[in-house]
């Protein structure tokens, strides 16, 4: 201290301006000059008046502060802003698998962004009308695919073409399938590819789980004569409770296995109560994977976006049917095949604090 001030005293009398009274000696201790600091700060200093020097000092080190926390993650190898680090091709991809119904300009916008997804070995649209689709929304598709593909490796893009419109075709096995994993979809729910990237290597650890963004849950309501009833939850039961036992196929990682099992293994009472009721195709799968593994399914944490109009679980009475689904289905098993779970799955590139 007693350097710095006589530094300064100097520089002062240089300037003809000594701090010869006590007073002002007294002044200049409690001011600026009150603190150790490089020449080239005091020369700052100097320049600007002491309060205003001092609040550009703290932005200028805040702006620092920030700089630093946001290079750490790419220092560190960890960038939210970039694919996933943990991802490589090498391990294989995943076929997407779209299921779609009279809603071509949703399916040109989900496979333009599905394309574009550097995990995306394959597309493949399941197509339930009695029409083919057009030529012109065939080639609109193909091309659209090679252009959106920022990989070397073009996925292949292809149509699965059924006759009749029935829930029960968006899980028929597909011939040559380059991948074991298949993303299952809705033709209105858009992942984006990082969130999706980042599941995928969640269902790398566990292959033979489902593992989705959109959880369900159920829990048991009663027993009647020996018959034990079930309550299927939505998004609120899950969030109010804080448990799933469901992951939905409208945005779900599977094995290619189950497509076998569900259309070949599984009792046909399943498929054909589907078939009939155009509902809960969903539900049976759960079911099924759950009844192969005696384990939960995974839950991942990611924003994911529905860009068409409200679908079918806005409907009135939507729930009733569900539960009444469960319920039948639980019937066929026998036993209650569904396995709760507190797990999810989080990206902690995306945690700040632990
Ligand atoms: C449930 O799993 C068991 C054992 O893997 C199997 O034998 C049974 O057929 C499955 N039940 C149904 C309804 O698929």
């Amino acid at each position: 201290m007693s350097t710095l001030i006589a530094l300064r005293n100097d520089a002062l009398t240089a300037h003809g301006d000594a701090l010869d009274s006590p007073a002002k000696e007294k002044a200049a201790n409690r001011g600026v000059y009150n603190c150790r600091s490089p020449l080239l700060l005091r020369r700052i200093r100097q320049l600007f008046g002491g309060a205003r020097v001092n609040l550009l000092l703290s932005l200028c080190f805040l702006c620092l502060v920030f700089w630093f926390t946001s290079r750490l993650g790419s220092w560190m190898g960890w960038n939210p802003h970039y694919p996933s680090s943990a991802y490589s091709p090498s391990r294989g991809g995943y076929t997407v698998l779209i299921n779609t119904w009279k809603r071509n300009s949703l399916l040109k916008q989900s496979v333009a962004h599905y394309a574009s997804c550097s995990g995306t070995d394959a597309i493949h649209v399941v197509w339930s009308e009695s029409d083919p689709p057009s030529d012109s929304l065939k080639s609109y598709l193909e091309k659209i695919v090679l252009k959106k593909s920022l990989t070397a490796h073009k996925p292949n893009f292809m149509f699965d073409l059924n006759k009749e419109d029935n829930l029960n075709n968006r899980f028929k096995p597909i011939e040559d399938l380059r991948t074991d994993a298949i993303f299952s979809v809705d033709d209105d729910v858009v992942v984006p590819c990082s969130t999706l990237d980042f599941a995928f290597t969640v269902w790398q650890s566990a292959p033979l789980t489902m593992v989705g963004f959109v959880p369900r849950m159920h829990w048991l309501d009663g027993e009647k004569n020996g018959v034990m009833y079930y309550n299927y939850g939505g998004w609120w039961s899950v969030w109010w409770m804080g448990t799933y036992s469901i992951v939905l196929s409208k945005a779900a990682f599977f094995h290619r296995k189950y497509l076998d099992l569900y259309t070949y293994n599984m009792p046909s009472s399943i498929r054909d109560y589907v078939t009939r009721e155009r509902n809960c195709e969903d539900i049976a799968m759960s079911l099924l994977v759950a009844n192969a593994t005696d384990a939960p399914p995974i839950w991942v944490k990611g924003k994911i976006y529905e860009i068409g109009l409200s679908g079918i679980s806005s409907l009135q009475g939507h729930s009733t049917r569900r539960n009444k689904c469960l319920n039948d289905f639980i019937s066929l098993y026998g036993t209650m095949p569904l396995v709760s779970t507190n797990v999810k799955a989080v990206d902690v590139r995306h945690e700040w604090f632990w």
